[in-house]
């Protein structure tokens, strides 16, 4: 199985194990083998993969009590889940030594590492992530939590998971517009540190737009998708082990999330539906404009970006004026004194931190 370390000065602190779903149920037999019990939380949409696993893994789990099942959504990412995991988690007699394992998209791997963080102080947790975004982003770098009020993701923590599994057959499943929402941050990732497999991506991506069959296309190009997928953790893996806790280059991880958050926000209140990396991929055309206007990247890059992106299938119009942004922005847990860590595009792997007040941003992109 390939293995991608994450490590702390020189410690291992996580790890991304990839393999077949056999695989995985073994090497989950023999880490849950040293607890007292494993409890599994499972997304609704998902249990049919906790079952093949289970049955792969048979009797090697230690007391398995049943399972929590979860319906993932922003409005069910809440404190009040959280604390229901946690008292499931105590019904079963989960003590400090059991282990907690979530099979989910990013909902609920951040809500389960949350529960897993903070029952009984902590206990070992790890995860099979089932959308394409929770394996190249949401459960790997150790940020867990949940929203409050209509702040996303204001509570939490950063604890790494023991163990991610990474599996691309899981996503066969995956509707559409989630598995694009997973593609927006893995061209992220791409646009930051790797030129070659920016490319490949966009490629990979707009082939599979235009595949008649997206099923037969996905398992027909498995090999080149796991690829891709590995590369991707290997550059969030990096950056993770180089700034765990976001004091500098971890910062360039939130490329076009500062737009996107603004975005999700002012969607949220205005009751539309728009998805994560939906708002990234908008995001991303938003940095590179202002990029363009700061100087850093050629006139016309955003332009370019934007007919890339466009090609993959991904939202790159927002539906927001500048405004509503930036008045969303100037709330955002990543503002300080006013101040935000914007992070500008000129190109693939031509990624920079320049530190802006909202107002400036506002002014250059009117
Ligand atoms: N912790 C982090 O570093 C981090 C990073 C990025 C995003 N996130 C968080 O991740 C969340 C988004 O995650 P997501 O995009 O995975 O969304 P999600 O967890 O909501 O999953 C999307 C949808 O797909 C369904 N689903 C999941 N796997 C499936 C499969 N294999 N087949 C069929 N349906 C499936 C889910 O039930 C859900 O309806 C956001 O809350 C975001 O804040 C966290």
């Amino acid at each position: 199985m390939e293995e991608i370390l994450i490590y702390d000065r020189g410690m291992v602190i996580s790890r991304a194990v990839a393999g077949s779903l056999e695989e995985i149920a073994a090497r989950l037999a023999e880490m849950a083998s040293g607890s007292t019990s494993l409890h599994v939380v499972c997304d609704r949409n998902v249990t049919h993969v906790a079952e093949r696993l289970f049955a792969e893994v048979g009797d090697g789990v230690p007391d398995a009590p049943g399972m929590f099942v979860l319906d993932a959504s922003e409005k069910n990412k809440t404190m009040g889940t959280v604390l229901d995991i946690c008292g499931w988690l105590m019904e079963s007699g989960a003590d400090r030594n059991s282990m907690l394992f979530a099979i989910g998209g990013g909902i609920v791997t951040d809500m389960a590492g949350f529960a897993a963080s903070i029952y009984m102080r902590g206990i070992r947790f790890a995860y099979l992530p089932t959308t394409l975004l929770a394996q190249v982003d949401a459960s790997v770098g150790g940020k867990t939590g949940v929203n409050y009020n209509s702040y996303k993701n204001m509570l939490g923590v950063i604890r790494q998971p023991e163990c991610t599994f990474i599996c691309a057959d899981v996503l066969d499943s995956l509707p559409e517009r989630d598995f694009l929402s997973g593609a927006s941050e893995m061209i992220k990732s791409f646009l930051i540190e790797d030129g070659g497999n920016y490319r490949r991506a966009v490629d990979f991506m707009s082939s599979l737009r235009s595949a008649g069959d997206r099923k037969a296309f996905l398992v027909s190009h498995r090999d080149e998708l796991s690829a891709l997928i590995h590369a991707a953790v290997g550059v969030k893996a990096g950056i993770v082990s180089r700034d765990q806790f976001e004091s500098g280059e971890r910062r360039k991880l939130n490329l076009g999330h500062t737009f996107a958050h603004a975005i999700e926000k002012n969607a949220r209140s205005a009751g539309l539906d728009i998805t994560h990396g939906e708002a990234v991929s908008v995001g991303m055309v938003m940095a590179a404009r202002l990029a363009e206007k700061t100087g850093y990247a050629e006139a016309g890059y955003a332009g370019s970006l934007k007919s890339e992106l466009d090609s993959v299938g991904l939202m790159t119009e927002c539906p927001f004026s500048v405004q509503e942004l930036v008045d969303a922005m100037r709330k955002d847990k990543k503002t300080e004194g006013g101040i935000i860590h914007f992070v500008l595009v000129a190109g693939p792997g031509m990624v920079k931190i320049e530190d802006m007040a909202a107002d400036r941003a506002a002014e250059l992109l009117k």
